[in-house]
């Protein structure tokens, strides 16, 4: 497969995995939620590349559909390459604003772009899949980022949303008047795409003019564009006698037999008079009932740029919102609607204004779904317009047309911005140690490599989770003091609940007192704190 190379590449390609894990810290003031939590729709303030890595422990091989819309690079968005990896070349460019000007822009974009990518893979399921909203100044080297990571066998389509209604008279060339939306599951072979309900426009080209007790028809072409000689022959028609052979170089889609049935059972149509060209009848009983979707995807059908802003305008009636580059709520609808179900959960870590979260509480509102969102915005924004719009969905806009949104589709939401990176080098110096959920979160989902639910969490005995091959607990306090005296002892093991199935015990405390051969005796796994933390328990186990 052909590779796409740019400046940088060399570091950023690993750099998701050493991007450290941070907590999130709920914000309760700026959610709707009784009490705030990572189970329910999610508002999370900060980087995207730190928070997708602070939502794996919990959410790693969870979402649904991912839908997002990044900086298309457009050279006057105003983004500005920051993330910290560890390079000369790469500490030069941060925090400059990327214009057109800059010979690197399309680098600095892959550069950010690539470790994303690859943690929005981690945090999808075996049949999830992404949808990324883009236009001709990244969408190649996206395509090819996504062969990369993805898998270019994994690739579904690429969908053109046709954005504008209107034509740019003063167009340099032609008016552009289309974005792309990149689509790839994890899986092609465990994945499929739900169809679109039959529209009123799609059932009224069925008709019955022969008034056929079957209802509706509509008749499609007979003609195969190959001739096979065991289908050329003359059909006859029933009320005119009238012989038609196919046309040349072309013969019937079915033998002489099957068409003598279809005839029989009044299926072949030859037009009004009975001398037209027959073709096959095929009733609107008959077809299903969802269709495919089409990828060239019309603004009549779901939205156009300028709708987008409107819709966004009229929760902000108090205020002018000036978010520049909202999506219709209408696009993000149709992602669901073929692409998650109705209990799906569905993240968009490039949030801007909020659409997706807005058309995920529509969406349920009209199919009774309970999807859940995450959505993860960067800029200060985050609360005066990603969150404040959810927080107006949710308890309503009283100017709304929509009569659901005016009176609030109700749900809640919690609001989480990035707290202190889990530091675990240092974590026995510090005096700001993390919490015992953060460092549980974290040790189960490194040592193992699978999901962590604080909910299983038994702080007697100091479980926190059952994996395929481990029972795995943690030994530790948040007390530098305490922390000194904390250790596996023959006392601590004895205390254990004894293993499930034939998985091991395996154990993260500060240190131990206790030989190999009394660990193995026990089978128990020690890991000590903080050094061995990295290691993927399981996998070195094997
Ligand atoms: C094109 S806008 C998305 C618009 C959104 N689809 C809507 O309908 O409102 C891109 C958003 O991604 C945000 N963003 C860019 N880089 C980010 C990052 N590293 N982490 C989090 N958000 C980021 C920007 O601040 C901006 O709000």
């Amino acid at each position: 497969m052909p590779e796409l190379t740019f400046k940088g590449k060399i570091h950023v390609a690993n750099h998701h995995l050493v991007v450290p894990f941070h907590e999130l810290v709920a914000v309760k003031s700026k959610g709707v939620a009784k009490t705030p939590g990572l189970h329910d729709n999610l508002l999370l303030h900060g980087d995207n590349l730190l928070a997708l890595k602070a939502l794996l422990p919990t959410h790693a091989g969870k979402v649904k559909c991912i839908i997002i819309d990044p900086p298309y690079n457009t050279g006057n968005e105003g983004w500005a390459y920051n993330d910290k990896v560890n390079s000369p070349l790469m500490r030069d460019w941060l925090g400059k604003t990327i214009d057109r000007e800059d010979l690197t822009r399309h680098d600095k974009w892959c550069c950010m772009m690539l470790p994303r990518l690859k943690l929005l893979r981690e945090l999808l399921t075996e049949d999830g899949s992404i949808f990324i909203c883009i236009d001709d100044n990244e969408v190649h080297h996206l395509r090819c980022l996504m062969d990369e990571v993805f898998g270019e066998e994994n690739f579904v389509a690429n969908i053109i949303w046709e954005k504008k209604y209107s034509t740019k008279s003063d167009a340099e060339f032609l008016s552009e008047s289309h974005d792309f939306i990149v689509c790839f599951a994890k899986n092609t072979r465990s994945f499929k795409l739900r169809g679109l309900p039959r529209t009123e426009k799609q059932d009224s080209i069925y008709r019955n003019p022969d008034s056929d007790p079957r209802g509706n028809w509509t008749s499609d072409n007979l003609l195969r564009t190959e001739a096979r000689d065991y289908a050329i022959f003359p059909i006859k028609s029933p009320k005119t006698g009238k012989e038609t052979y196919p046309a040349k170089g072309s013969s019937w889609r079915y033998t002489k037999e099957k068409i003598a049935e279809l005839i029989a059972d009044n299926r072949i149509w030859f037009g009004e008079e009975g001398n037209a060209t027959p073709r096959f009848k095929r009733f609107l009983s008959e077809v299903q009932t969802s269709i495919p979707a089409r990828t060239i995807w019309n603004f009549t059908d779901v939205g156009h740029s300028d709708e987008a802003r409107k819709e966004v305008n009229q929760i902000f009636t108090d205020f002018t919102e000036t978010f520049a580059t909202p999506k219709p709520i209408r696009l993000i609808q149709r992602i669901l609607q073929i692409a998650s179900d109705k209990d799906s959960l569905i993240l968009d870590s490039f949030a801007g204004s909020g659409t997706t979260g807005h058309a995920v509480l529509k969406q349920n509102a009209e199919d009774g779904g309970s999807r859940r969102f995450v959505l993860i915005e960067c800029e200060e924004y985050a609360d005066t317009t990603t969150a404040e719009r959810i927080r107006r969905c949710i308890k309503g806009v009283p100017g709304a047309k929509d009569v659901a949104l005016k009176k609030g589709y109700g749900g809640s939401f919690s609001f989480f911005k990035l707290g202190e990176a889990v530091a675990l080098q240092t974590i026995l110096e510090s005096r700001d140690l993390p919490s015992y959920e953060t460092l549980a979160a974290y040790v189960f989902f490194t040592a193992t490599g699978e999901q962590f639910d604080p909910a299983a969490i038994k702080p007697k005995t100091g479980f926190i989770g059952r994996s395929r091959g481990f029972d795995v607990y943690l030994l530790y306090t948040p007390d530098i003091e305490a922390l000194k005296d904390l250790a596996l002892d023959l006392e601590s093991v004895r205390k254990l609940p004894k293993p499930t199935g034939s998985r091991k015990r395996l154990v993260y405390a500060p240190t131990r007192f206790m030989d190999d051969a009394l660990l193995h005796q026990n089978g128990i796994v020690f890991s000590q704190l903080p050094y061995e933390i990295y290691e993927r328990v399981e996998k070195s186990a094997k």
